[in-house]
């Protein structure tokens, strides 16, 4: 853990991270029916903010209280959580939307569909292993890597309103992406 935090407090230390809400929360937080939600390894806020600044109530959780600080008193209705995600657990039926951007822990996959009340929406998007690289994956490869379909098959109990594999949506990137946004049957 101590690890983690130091290696992604150097990240947000040198200012490498975006600061604009991801598309995919932009484009599907409109389907959310409640206004509680958890921001999965929120890093330091953009969805958080975004999300807060349009009246949800939001947990941030991360590793790196450095980037937390970055949040820290930027809205009232956040509230940054430093904790490891390889052993925080979920609350059962406590938040309306979970959002899962750009962090990938396995651990958390039923947790988070515990954690959804009924008619919740899970809204998770990261990234996928890269194409034509199988002979040199590694575990370590696939504990940051989604497998293709790993998400869909993941989270075939909800809803599913959207899939998509592919590319990130951005010229300079070779990165690509699995994105999955689902209801909780209410
Ligand atoms: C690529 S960033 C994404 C941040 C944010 N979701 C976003 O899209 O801007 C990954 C985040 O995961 C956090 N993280 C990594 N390992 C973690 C762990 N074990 N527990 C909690 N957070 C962790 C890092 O601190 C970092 O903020």
């Amino acid at each position: 853990m101590f690890r983690d935090r130091l290696k992604w407090n150097e990240k947000y230390r040198r200012g490498n991270y975006p600061a604009e809400p991801s598309d995919i929360v932009k484009d599907y937080v409109g389907l959310s029916c409640g206004l509680t939600v958890l921001d999965i390894a929120a890093g330091s806020g953009r969805n958080a903010l975004f999300l807060a600044q349009r009246g949800f109530t939001v947990d941030a959780v991360d590793i790196s209280d450095e980037a937390l600080a970055m949040l820290a008193g930027r809205h009232r209705s956040v509230r940054a959580i430093c904790a490891d995600l390889d052993i925080f657990d979920i609350p059962a039926e406590r938040y309306d939307l979970i959002i899962n951007i750009l962090f990938l822990n396995r651990r958390l996959f039923p947790q988070i569909l515990e954690g959804l009340k009924p008619g919740g929406l899970l809204i998770f998007e990261t990234l996928l292993e890269p194409l034509g690289r199988s002979d040199e994956r590694s575990e370590r490869c696939r504990d940051y890597f989604l497998r293709a379909n790993e998400l869909l098959h993941s989270f075939l109990s909800l809803r599913i309103l959207h899939y998509h594999e592919g590319p990130e949506n951005d010229r300079d990137s070779t990165r690509r992406l699995a994105s999955l946004v689902g209801l909780k049957n209410s």
